[in-house]
């Protein structure tokens, strides 16, 4: 029997907060212009809202680089407007969840400056030093954000870990202090009333310390093998978990980079003492090449199937995960999984009602709700991510043509799915006065708020009715899920289904019509992407159905 928990029940609204509401005309978001949208948020019925880092960072890679735990980054506010958000949340039932980031510090926390001064720094275990081999770093690995994850240190000699960018040492969990802090700030973030951490790349925080070189495999193989799933990382969980979060009514939702099936239930099992679910990130690099990010191919619809399949067969009523099409690291999800030019409607509701209707947690980012795209800019100086920004320099040093590494970013880079919300059809789509940190996509004009409000039959309308529609069935939340045609190369059927009521689900991924034989006798149409009636067995571009036969 599965068990009942609210945030298995919950629908997460994931806010980039550089872009979602600039209060204050300085080109960047902040806290106040969250709080001036929350009627909004609640007025699509999500009830937990997940907020990417807000904390102190010199902003390297974000955010994801934090130089101090306990601060909020003056671009955003003061702690003084945290409280006062957090207290404006509670009051509609809004859950917040904060992004933890202990894999990593930024450069600039004081904790490294300390630990680079000598090699006696009471501060120096709080990271990995290792001395140089052969002349060059410790070993061969390379970061993810380009270069080797070893920085050259010139005052002690030494070099430093880093997985992603030289301004993110990692932390090193092996040292019972750096696990204390991380403990005491989970402590302290939650006796402020805050509801839960989504926990970066939490797969990454247990090293193999003999560092090993790789021997040629590729970046996703290397990734796997050596940087993720270390041998202590299930202790490390355990430890924070049994000294802080056990102790409140929270949510975890850990990032899982490179977390097989096999061992999602290792992290999230019910009588595991770790978290309450993952993010699984296999479905974000399915379409990935050898070279990974920056080497898209095209997603076959078999493997986003065969994705929920598997991972559902795999935690059965153990373990539990977050569902979610995109997020702040990946295209916009009408762009890469839809259509996003002629069936940008119909696909982006297609995807909203996969989204709704599958096993976990939903998490949708904000601007999915109104079918917001990649923004697919021409030119470099258009892009802010570090991650692309490495990547198109390498990729010119190494003689690819500037169209060709644009492109690359076109497809993959992460500021597609960063850039300003889109509110209205006023300069910048009404999110700020002044110029934004990141353009806006152009489309805003005819892609926004606003104009989805007054049209009955839009995408933001239908995602309101699809999160209704998953709050009134429980079926929907706890029931099982079956494939029921594993095979079909763009139909995907499915049923959901418990004591109480049968969900059949009928997706036609592509932009063909599509003839499908639906055997639902006494079934009834509940839900249909299309305002008008069709046929019963031919199914039109981008159609989704929700047939109910009550049990
Ligand atoms: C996670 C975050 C990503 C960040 C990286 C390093 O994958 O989602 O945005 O760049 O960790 O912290
Ligand atoms: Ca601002």
């Amino acid at each position: 029997m599965i068990t009942h928990k609210w945030w298995k029940e919950g629908i997460i609204y994931q806010i980039y907060p550089q872009s979602f509401y600039d209060s204050n005309g300085d080109g960047i978001g902040d806290l106040q212009g969250i709080i001036r949208k929350l009627d909004y948020i609640k007025s699509l019925g999500v009830d937990i809202i997940w907020l990417n880092p807000i904390y102190a960072s010199p902003l390297d890679d974000n955010g994801y680089d934090i130089s101090d735990y306990r601060a909020i980054n003056p671009i955003y506010g003061t702690m003084g407007d945290f409280d006062e958000m957090l207290a404006e949340m509670h009051k509609r039932g809004l859950r917040l969840l904060m992004d933890l980031v202990v894999n990593h510090s930024s450069d600039e926390h004081k904790w490294f400056k300390e630990s680079r001064k000598s090699k006696n720094n009471p501060y120096r275990d709080y990271y990995y030093w290792r001395k140089g081999k052969n002349g060059g770093p410790p070993n061969n690995w390379p970061a993810v954000f380009g270069g080797s994850v070893w920085e050259y240190d010139r005052t002690t000699s030494e070099y430093y870990l880093h997985y992603f960018s030289k301004k993110q040492p990692d932390l090193n969990w092996e040292n019972p202090k750096v696990r204390q802090e991380v403990i005491d700030i989970i402590r302290w973030w939650l006796d402020k009333g805050i509801d839960g951490f989504r926990l970066d790349v939490i797969s990454m925080i247990s090293k193999d310390l003999v560092f090993p070189d790789a021997t040629g495999e590729n970046f996703g193989e290397m990734y796997t093998r050596y940087f993720c799933n270390g041998p202590r990382v299930h202790e490390f969980i355990r430890e924070v978990h049994d000294k802080s979060l056990k102790d409140y009514n929270v949510m975890t939702v850990g990032e899982g980079p490179a977390i097989t099936k096999e061992a999602g239930n290792d992290y999230t099992g019910q009588n595991r003492g770790e978290l309450n679910m993952i993010f699984p990130l296999d479905l974000m690099s399915a379409d990935w090449g050898p070279d990974g990010r920056f080497d898209p191919g095209i997603t076959d619809r078999r493997k986003i199937k065969s994705f929920f399949r598997e991972w559902n067969e795999a935690l059965g009523d153990d373990g539990w995960m977050s569902v979610f099409l995109d997020n702040h690291d990946s295209p916009r999800m009408v762009s890469r999984f839809g259509n996003d030019t002629t069936y940008r409607t119909e696909s982006a509701k297609l995807l909203l009602t996969l989204l709704l209707t599958l096993r976990g947690t939903p998490s949708i980012h904000y601007g999915s709700e109104i079918g917001m795209t990649n923004a697919s800019f021409d030119s470099i100086d258009q892009y802010k991510d570090i991650e692309s920004l490495n990547f198109y320099s390498e990729a010119i040093k190494n003689g690819m043509s500037d169209h060709e590494a644009i492109r690359r970013i076109q497809i993959s880079g992460r500021d597609n799915v960063r850039t300003p919300m889109q509110w209205d059809d006023r300069n910048h789509g009404g999110f700020t006065t002044d110029t934004p940190w990141l353009e806006s996509n152009p489309n805003y004009k005819s892609i926004n708020v606003e104009m989805e409000e007054s049209d009955d039959s839009g995408i933001l309308s239908f995602f309101r009715q699809m999160v209704a529609f998953r709050k009134s069935h429980k079926t929907l939340s706890y029931g099982s899920f079956t494939d029921l045609d594993p095979d079909h190369p763009h139909v995907f059927h499915y049923q959901r289904k418990d004591a109480d009521a049968q969900f059949i689900i009928i997706l036609n991924m592509s932009d063909h019509t599509t003839s499908y034989a639906i055997n639902q006798a006494g079934a009834h149409l509940s839900i249909c992407n299309y305002t008008e009636a069709g046929k019963r067995e031919e199914l039109r571009p981008w159609e989704a159905r929700i047939y109910l036969t009550a049990i």
